[in-house]
């Protein structure tokens, strides 16, 4: 459990909006430690499977969108959550694809739940102040679906630990995920804290 990890991906905008340092630090300073970081360009096939390490994500996503379309009293792209779901698909292709990203590993106690905390919902709107996406950008769904296009939201984050290990494989080889010791571990991990006083 201490050694829990899970995949952080800073999307284009972040990387545009110069927010990389920012958004590391965010991390950082939680007391979860960074074990692999890389910049990337990825197309459209990795982004696919990026998104079907859940199975489900298509569903859940068409779902979601046909939902939040009839709470706006609107009428959805299609009633059909798969159709829906590919329209969804396309527009974050091209956000993904935009631009470099920079994927990072962070790792420690609750890394899955703390990186989600941290991170925010994926609305910026609706996000809390706070978090990365409540108080570094402005998006909203409704914005996003007048323009046809996906939420920019400046972060990925995995999310669940089943979810993390299958990103994780698709995003790094085990060689580029580095194990090693931090000074602060001790006051974070040692049970007895017997290593401090001389
Ligand atoms: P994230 O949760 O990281 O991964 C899926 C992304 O798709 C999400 O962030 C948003 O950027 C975008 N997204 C998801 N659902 C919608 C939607 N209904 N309309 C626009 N963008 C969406």
């Amino acid at each position: 459990m201490k050694k829990e990890k899970t995949l952080v991906v800073i999307k284009p905008d972040g990387v545009q909006r110069t927010l990389i340092g920012e958004i590391i630090k965010r991390y950082e300073r939680s007391g979860l430690k960074l074990v692999g970081l890389k910049m990337r360009v990825v197309g459209e096939d990795f982004i696919r499977k990026h998104y079907t390490v859940d199975p489900e994500w298509f569903l859940k996503t068409g779902k979601k969108t046909i939902e939040s379309y009839a709470k706006k009293g609107k009428t959805p792209p299609s009633e059909d959550p798969l159709e829906v779901s590919e329209i969804v698909f396309k527009n974050l292709v091209k956000y993904i694809a935009s631009g470099p990203v920079v994927a990072m590993v962070w790792q420690g106690m609750h890394a899955v739940g703390i990186v989600r905390k941290i991170t925010g919902i994926t609305e910026p709107l609706t996000s809390d102040m706070g978090t990365i996406r409540g108080d570094l950008t402005i998006d909203s769904y409704e914005v996003a679906d007048v323009d046809s296009r996906a939420v920019r939201n400046l972060v990925h984050a995995s999310g669940s630990i089943e979810e993390a290990e299958k990103e994780i494989a698709l995003w790094f080889k085990p060689e580029e995920i580095i194990n090693y010791r931090l000074i602060n571990d001790e006051i974070l991990y040692d049970v007895n804290l017997d290593g401090i006083l001389e």
